[in-house]
């Protein structure tokens, strides 16, 4: 299974949801990152997103931003979007039907009816960055029990 978290920038919410889904999935799982903009190409994550994370004891310091390419949609079996605007713009990406049906939001997918969107923190601070990973958490929590057998 491979599963690719996308998000506008790929510095802050992804990031975060990529690592704290590798630390819940077997080595068979492949779990990578994107972004909608290339603006933080080659960027690490942002470093209060590695702060986070580092308080959960999750390393996510080597991470790389990247935007999201033609690929990604033949190579992963599940893309889960951050926010509306990025699931709207990964979705106007699409070649085909079969490549749409891996896309969705990711609270969606882990079924919380209270948040459709996982807040963007980039303009807040450390608090809303754990409020996102703890949003991201039970998320990631959601999906894994959705998606294993
Ligand atoms: P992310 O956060 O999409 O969670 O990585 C953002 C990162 C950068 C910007 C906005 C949001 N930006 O405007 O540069």
């Amino acid at each position: 299974m491979k599963i690719l978290m996308v998000c506008l920038g790929n510095i802050c919410r992804s990031p975060l949801a990529e690592g704290i889904m590798k630390t819940k999935v077997s080595e068979s799982f492949f779990v990578d990152s994107a972004g909608t903009i290339s603006m933080h190409e080659g960027e690490h994550p942002d470093k209060r997103a590695i702060k986070t994370a580092s308080n959960h004891n999750i390393d996510i310091s080597r991470q790389k931003s990247r935007p999201i390419t033609k690929a990604d949609f033949d190579t992963f079996d599940k893309i889960y979007c951050m926010d509306i605007d990025v699931y709207e713009d990964v979705i106007s990406k699409v070649k085909n039907e079969e490549q749409r049906k891996k896309i969705s939001l990711f609270l969606e997918a882990s079924g919380d009816h209270k948040n459709a969107e996982v807040p963007d923190p980039y303009w807040g601070d450390m608090k809303d960055f754990e409020e996102v990973f703890q949003l991201l958490d039970r998320g990631c929590d959601a999906i894994i029990s959705e998606i294993l057998p």
